[in-house]
C-alpha cells in the first residue's frame, strides 16, 4: 500500500504557525520548533501552502518567483533543513505548486506586458476583445466582474480565472509547460515527497466550453505525472480540482494522472447532513462517486485556508447551507461561508466531534487544518479569506505564544475574545487535559492509524436504521469495523448484530455490551473482534 493511502495530512499555514524571529511572521525556525508537536500528534504529512515570493494579493497563490522563499520565512536551505527534519520524524511534506496562473509581479508577465512583441507574451493568454471564452465561469464573485482584464500599456486584454492580479499561463506554449516540469523538478530535488497541485482544472482555454477539465488539460496533467513517476517514485501528486464526482474521477487517470484528489463534493454534505439530522445528503454523494484506481485516494477534510466553498451543490441546498451556517451576511463569500469548524458548530464539542469522527472514519486520507484540532475560531473582521488563517494559538501567553512581536507588528492579531481566544483555547492548556479535544482528535488519529480498514475499504451503510443514523460497516480481509454516528439531538439504543463480539476501538477500557447507546451527536467505533 503506498504511504498515502492511509495517511493523515495536516495543512499548515506557515505565516501563522511559528514566529521564531520576533518579526510578527510564521517562519520555517518556527516550524522546525513544532515539529515535535506534529509527529505527537500523528500527523504524517504536512502539506505547506505557498512559500514562495509574492505580493500576497492572494496570500501566496499568486506566485512572483517560483525559485525562491519569500522573505520573512527564511532561506532556501531553511526550507533545506527543514524537509530533512521532517523526515528525520518519519512524517512527510509536500508544497502547493500552483500551476494555473502568476502573479503580475513575475517577471515573465512584467516582461510579457511591457511591449507586444515581448519573447515572454505568449507565455500569458491575450486577447484584443473581452469576449472570448464567454462559457467560463467567474469563480471569485464578490471580486471580479470578468475573466479578461485589460493591460493599458499593449492595449490587450489578459486571462485570469482568479483575481485579476494572477494572469493565467498559457498551456498552449511548450515554454510553459516545459517550465513547469523545471519548477517540479527543483523542488523535488530539495527533497520533498509531492505536492498539493492548486488550480487543476484551469489550464487550457478552448472557444464553446466551459475552459474546465479539458481532454489538453488531462494530458498536461499526465506528462507531469509521468515526470514524477520516473524520476520521483514513491512521491504524491494531489490535485485541487472543485468539481463534481464524475468531473473528478478523470483526474485519477488510469493511475496515470493524479494519486490523490480532493473529495469536494463530500465536504459540504457532511455539514449538511448534520444540520438536518439526516444522512442522506451523504449517502447519495457517496453512491454517485465513482470507483478509483487501486493505488489512488480521496483526500477528505471538514475546512481548509478558503470559503466552506459550496460550489458543488445544488442552488436550493447553498441556500440552505447559507441560512443554517451563515445567516451573518458577514460569513458569505463568493460561493462559500468563510468561518472556521468549531464556529460553525456553534462551539458545541459534541458535534465538533462528530464531524471529525466522519472524517476519520469515511473512505478516505483525512487532511486537518492547523488550529481546528484545537477547535480555533475565525476572525471576521479580517477580509476575505484571511479570518480563517489566523495565528496558531499555541498558549495563554501574549499573541497566544505565535510570536514575541507587539501585536501591531503581526502579520494578523491572534484570535482574542473569551470564547475562541488564546486564553480559553490553546495547544499547551489543551495538551496538559486529557479529556480536551486536543487529545480526542489526537486519539482519534492514532486509532485509525491502526485500522488501515478506514482508508481504503468498501463501505457497507446500515439502511434500516433512521435517517438521522449515519452507520456503516467498513470491512477488508483483516479488519471490521462498525462505525455508528448519531445526528440527531435524540438518544438512540442500536442492538449489534448477534454472535459477534466489538471492542470500542477508541477507549479500549469501554466494555461494548449487546447495545450501544448513542447519546445526541455521538459516534462509535466498534472493531469487531475475530476469532
Ligand atoms: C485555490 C486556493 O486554495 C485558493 O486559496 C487560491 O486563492 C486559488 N486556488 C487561486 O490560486
Amino acid at each position: 500500500m503506498s504511504w498515502y493511502i492511509n495517511a493523515v495530512f495536516y495543512e499548515l499555514y506557515l505565516r501563522a504557525f511559528n514566529d521564531s524571529d520576533g518579526d510578527g511572521h510564521g517562519d520555517f525556525t518556527g516550524l522546525r520548533q513544532k515539529l515535535d508537536y506534529l509527529q505527537w500528534l500523528g500527523v504524517d504529512c504536512i502539506w505547506l501552502l505557498p512559500i514562495y515570493p509574492s505580493p500576497l494579493r492572494d496570500d501566496g497563490y499568486d506566485i512572483s518567483s517560483f525559485f525562491g522563499i519569500y522573505p520573512t520565512f527564511g532561506f532556501l536551505e531553511d526550507f533545506r533543513m527543514t524537509v530533512q527534519e521532517i523526515h528525520r520524524r518519519d512524517m512527510r511534506i509536500i508544497a502547493d505548486l500552483v500551476v494555473n496562473h502568476t502573479s503580475d509581479q513575475h517577471p515573465w508577465f512584467i516582461e510579457a506586458r511591457s511591449n507586444k512583441n515581448s519573447p515572454m507574451r505568449d507565455f500569458y493568454v491575450w486577447s484584443d476583445n473581452n469576449e472570448r471564452y464567454k462559457d467560463a465561469r467567474i469563480i471569485f464573485l464578490d471580486t471580479e466582474v470578468s475573466n479578461w482584464a485589460y493591460d493599458d500599456r499593449t492595449e490587450e486584454f489578459y486571462w485570469h480565472r482568479f483575481y485579476s492580479s494572477q494572469p493565467d499561463l498559457n498551456y498552449d506554449n511548450p515554454g510553459v509547460r516545459q517550465e513547469m516540469i523545471n519548477i517540479i523538478k527543483f523542488w523535488m530535488d530539495m527533497g520533498i515527497d509531492g505536492f498539493r497541485v492548486d488550480a487543476v482544472p484551469y489550464l487550457f482555454e478552448r472557444e464553446g466550453t466551459s475552459c474546465e477539465n479539458l481532454p489538453e488539460t488531462h494530458n498536461y496533467l499526465k506528462e507531469m505525472r509521468r515526470f514524477v513517476d520516473l524520476n520521483y517514485p514513491n512521491s504524491v501528486l494531489l490535485g485541487e480540482a472543485n468539481q463534481w464526482p464524475s468531473d473528478l474521477r478523470p483526474y485519477f487517470g488510469d493511475s496515470d494522472e493524479f494519486h490523490m484528489c480532493f473529495h469536494f463534493p463530500v465536504m459540504p454534505r457532511l455539514y449538511m447532513a448534520l444540520a438536518k439530522g439526516d444522512r442522506t445528503p451523504v449517502v447519495d454523494i457517496l453512491a454517485e462517486t465513482p470507483e478509483i484506481p487501486d493505488n489512488a485516494q480521496w483526500a477528505t477534510f471538514l475546512r481548509n485556508h478558503d470559503e466552506l466553498t459550496l460550489e458543488m451543490v445544488t442552488e436550493e441546498d447553498r441556500q440552505f447551507m447559507w441560512d443554517y451556517y451563515a445567516s451573518d451576511q458577514r460569513y458569505r463569500l463568493n460561493l462559500g461561508i468563510r468561518r472556521r469548524l468549531a464556529p460553525l458548530m456553534g462551539n458545541d464539542r459534541r458535534k465538533i466531534e462528530l464531524l471529525n469522527s466522519l472524517l476519520f472514519t469515511l473512505p478516505g486520507a483525512p487532511v486537518l487544518y492547523y488550529g481546528d484540532e484545537i477547535g480555533m475560531g475565525d476572525d471576521i473582521t479580517q477580509p476575505d479569506r484571511n479570518g480563517v488563517r489566523t495565528p496558531m494559538q499555541w498558549s495563554g501567553e501574549a499573541n497566544g505564544g505565535f510570536s514575541s512581536a507587539p501585536v501591531d507588528r503581526l502579520y494578523a492579531p491572534a484570535i482574542n475574545d473569551p470564547e475562541y481566544g488564546y486564553r480559553s483555547v490553546n495547544v499547551a492548556a489543551q495538551q496538559g487535559d486529557p479529556d480536551s479535544l486536543l487529545h480526542t482528535i489526537r486519539n482519534m488519529i492514532q486509532t485509525r492509524k491502526r485500522l488501515p480498514v478506514l482508508a481504503r475499504a468498501r463501505l457497507q451503510w446500515l439502511e434500516d436504521l433512521p435517517t438521522n443514523l449515519l452507520c456503516f460497516w467498513r470491512r477488508d480481509d483483516d479488519q471490521t469495523v462498525l462505525a455508528l454516528h448519531n445526528l440527531g439531538g435524540e438518544a438512540f439504543t442500536y442492538t449489534l448484530p448477534e454472535g459477534e463480539r466489538f471492542r470500542d476501538a477508541l477507549d479500549p477500557d469501554e466494555a461494548v455490551g449487546k447495545t450501544v447507546t448513542l447519546p445526541a451527536y455521538s459516534y462509535r467505533w466498534l472493531q469487531q473482534v475475530m476469532d
